[in-house]
């Protein structure tokens, strides 16, 4: 009689979308929802509320609500509304799949993926670092709807200098369309260029967060205009502490990051263990040259046995280029 799924964070739930296409008839019914209904009023009201304001008879749920001190109540809820339930109801492997929303839920740090596109030989620019993107348009488009699904995407002022990106989500359409992530930089000294696009083109809607590790005042107040805000992280190996960054990107309320390179600043995070997730971009182009970014810079794994596995791989194409997501 009717369905629905949590279309934008902060929007109606999956429960009061369905609800609301069932119009009255929902009373007496089953609902069947992946997650177990939430039974507190946070951005929206509760979905328990909603359920027995419906007159649903049952309602049955896949899996537990991984969020904090949240797993159980909506049986409670319900029970008390006088509604039976039946749930978690997933075998282990559909589990499984639940465990990255479980790990986003984490009130510790955000999700973290890493991304970037680079030459089937791995290198993410050439030698002589030209600013021009490597993948194609289609590859761009799916960047510009990742970039809308996150709450915020970061680079290393390395890139910001190289690039001189606008890291803007520029969806033209499907659920990005119109949001735009937090912009970061991690810049410790703040050498991001007063003139370079990214703070250029910072607003209020399109905000911007410079991340340094105690930069003059002088750097903070040449910087300073409407959408830029400023992060002073401890310094960790002489560069910004990328675990204290997460830890305030949270507090903040992103629950996911895109890591958008460049080289330094994505092997800060493999070697920190706080990479989730990698979406690779393989374009159809071989670069080499020992002097060309790799995807990863830095000091690098010693041993095989310490590199971290990358699991449930998937491919795809996107036009000329290959797009591999795996887990970390
Ligand atoms: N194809 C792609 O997908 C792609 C994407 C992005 C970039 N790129 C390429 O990558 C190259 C730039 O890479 P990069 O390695 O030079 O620059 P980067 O990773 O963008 O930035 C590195 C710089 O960021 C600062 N930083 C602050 N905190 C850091 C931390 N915790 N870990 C690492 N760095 C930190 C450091 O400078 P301070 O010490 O001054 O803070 C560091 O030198 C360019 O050639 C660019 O074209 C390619």
């Amino acid at each position: 009689v009717g369905r629905g799924w949590h279309r934008a964070y902060g929007g109606p739930h999956a429960e009061v979308e369905a609800l609301r296409a069932a119009a009255g008839r929902a009373r007496g019914a089953t609902a069947y929802v992946s997650l177990e209904p939430c039974s507190t009023v946070g951005k929206t009201g509760a979905c328990t509320d909603a359920l027995a304001a419906a007159g649903v008879a049952e309602v049955v749920w896949a899996a537990t609500d991984p969020d904090r001190g949240n797993g159980g109540r909506a049986a409670r809820a319900l029970g008390r509304a006088g509604i039976a339930t039946r749930g978690p109801s997933l075998p282990e492997p559909g589990a499984a799949a639940l465990e990255p929303l479980a790990r986003r839920l984490s009130p510790r740090r955000p999700w973290v993926v890493l991304k970037w596109a680079a030459s089937l030989d791995g290198r993410v620019s050439p030698a002589r670092g030209e600013g021009a993107r490597l993948s194609g348009e289609r590859a761009a488009r799916f960047v510009h709807d990742l970039r809308g699904r996150c709450e915020a995407v970061a680079v290393g002022v390395g890139t910001v200098l190289a690039d001189d990106p606008l890291l803007t989500c520029r969806a033209s359409s499907g659920p990005a369309l119109g949001r735009q992530p937090l912009r970061v930089v991690f810049d410790s000294r703040l050498r991001t260029p007063r003139d370079a696009a990214v703070v250029a083109s910072a607003s209020p809607h399109a905000p911007v967060l410079l991340a340094h590790a105690g930069a003059p005042a002088s750097r903070v107040s040449s910087l300073s205009r409407p959408g830029v805000s400023f992060l002073c992280a401890p310094a960790r190996g002489g560069a910004v502490d990328v675990a204290a960054v997460l830890r305030a990107l949270r507090e903040r309320g992103v629950a996911r990051l895109l890591v958008e390179g460049g080289s330094r600043l994505s092997a800060s995070f493999v070697r920190a263990g706080l990479a989730d997730q990698v979406f690779a971009i393989l374009t159809p182009l071989l670069l080499g040259g020992s002097d060309a970014p790799p995807a990863l810079d830095g000091t690098g794994i010693a041993s095989l046995s310490d590199a971290p596995r990358l699991s449930s791989l998937r491919t795809s194409r996107l036009g000329q280029d290959l797009l591999v997501r795996a887990y970390v």
